[in-house]
């Protein structure tokens, strides 16, 4: 059986890993096999104060799905769900495989895998819990922009699933899937991607599909008002959602064949960023704070009137603030031979109501960008905090 983490394969596929690739390392790799990387041994710690998968880095393949309690299944039903998930979703980001596994991770290491879970509006009716409903939850009001499946969209509970590994990923899902046997079905589910770790020469912002560098002016957990922004306070009401976040997710088609008519110049001036390295227009570097006052030598605004940055940023919009961490999709190519692809747009917000809502009524009245994308799906849902071992999430709720 060949040794697929000897030195020797690594060198013939052309790769520079860490130590084995230094001097000597030939002699050692004969004995001792190494990893080709450290993207599967990598692993993100399940339990802390905020669930994984939130402000961990991106990873490169993602399933988002929801799920709808079975008719019958009330709060000890789901609460028995929630700990079996727990549980599972726990060993799984350890790299261990779950009682009757089905052996599709076999061999890999944990490969960044996290799990997040979270519940919708409509939980707290099947479950009797209405009175623990958050205000946050109210659902998203109607934007012009959107063409939205309702089989696409909502659901009781939801899943966020992402790894480094494909197998990892499909694993988790399955694993998730058949725990909910008898208490929850699926009721829609989404698969995405980004770029693969140690696919560029060093670690930079991730593209998406229209090949804008996405992300870039990102709440960054190194901000002092990170925290304020993403997760709900301990103070907060309802209690159960202490340390938690509020998601939305959108499937958000990305209309390529219009968006690739146009020029270099005029995809750049419709976003306020250069393609090449996400610089904004106004001058500088990828990190350079964007000068939404700036002008040209001409005297025309540097970032157009309606280029995406200036309209969702911060100050054009009460200081509104989300955390975007979303995984690209490619679901084949329609009937007029279009591609079906765009972004599983995910934004984490302390409240939506002072994140997503206020940006996305703008950007519903006058991004250039908008001319470019359909909404097509979109859910709401309440995360809560992370638990501790020995407890399950959702537990201040369910118990
Ligand atoms: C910034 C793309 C949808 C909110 C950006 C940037 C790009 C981009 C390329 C500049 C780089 C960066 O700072 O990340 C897209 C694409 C979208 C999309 C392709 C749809 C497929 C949305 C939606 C919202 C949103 C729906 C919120 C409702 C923001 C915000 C920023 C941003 C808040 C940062 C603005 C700043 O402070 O500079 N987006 N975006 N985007 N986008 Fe989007």
């Amino acid at each position: 059986v060949p040794r697929r983490t000897l030195l020797g394969v690594a060198g013939a596929a052309g790769l520079t890993v860490g130590a084995a690739a230094g001097a000597g390392g030939h002699a050692l790799a004969a004995e001792q096999p190494r990893a080709l990387s450290t993207v599967g041994s990598a692993s993100v710690p399940f339990h802390g104060r905020h669930q994984a998968g939130i402000s961990s880095p991106l990873q490169a393949h993602g399933h988002l799905v929801a799920f709808d309690l079975v008719p019958g299944a009330g709060r000890d039903r789901a609460a028995a769900l929630m700990r079996r998930w727990t549980s599972a979703a726990a060993t799984m980001a350890e790299g261990r495989q779950p009682a009757e596994d089905n052996q599709i991770a076999l061999d890999a290491g944990p490969s960044s895998l996290t799990v997040t879970f979270g519940f919708g509006a409509s939980f707290f009716d099947r479950t009797g819990l209405r009175s623990q409903r958050p205000e946050a939850l109210a659902p998203l009001p109607p934007f012009s922009a959107d063409a939205l499946d309702r089989q696409r969209s909502d659901g009781d509970l939801f899943v966020q699933v992402g790894a480094d590994d494909a197998l990892v990923a499909f694993h988790a899902l399955r694993v998730l899937q058949k725990l909910a046997a008898g208490t929850a079905a699926v009721r829609w589910q989404m698969s995405g991607f980004n770029r693969t770790p140690g696919a560029t020469a060093e670690p930079r912002t991730a593209r998406n599909l229209m090949g804008q560098v996405d992300g870039t002016n990102n709440p960054r957990p190194s901000d002092a008002d990170f925290d304020a922004r993403v997760f709900v306070p301990a103070s907060a009401r309802p209690a159960w959602m202490a340390n938690g976040s509020y998601v939305v997710v959108r499937r958000i088609r990305m209309l390529l064949d219009s968006w690739d008519q146009l020029s270099l110049a005029e995809q750049e001036k419709v976003i306020g960023r250069r393609k090449s390295d996400g610089a904004p227009l106004s001058g500088g570097t990828e990190t350079t704070p964007v000068d939404l006052g700036g002008r040209r030598a001409d005297g025309s605004l540097a970032i157009a009137g309606d280029a995406h940055v200036r309209v969702a940023a911060p100050e054009s919009n009460g200081g509104a603030a989300m955390l975007r961490r979303p995984f690209s999709f490619h679901d084949g190519f329609d009937e007029r031979g279009a591609p079906d692809a765009g972004l599983l747009f995910m934004a984490w917000q302390a409240d939506p109501r002072r994140g997503f809502v206020p940006v996305q009524r703008k950007l519903d009245r006058g991004d250039g960008l908008s001319r470019f994308l359909r909404h097509e799906a979109s859910a709401l849902f309440a995360v809560p905090g992370g638990c501790a071992p020995g407890e399950y999430v959702g537990q201040r709720l369910l118990q």
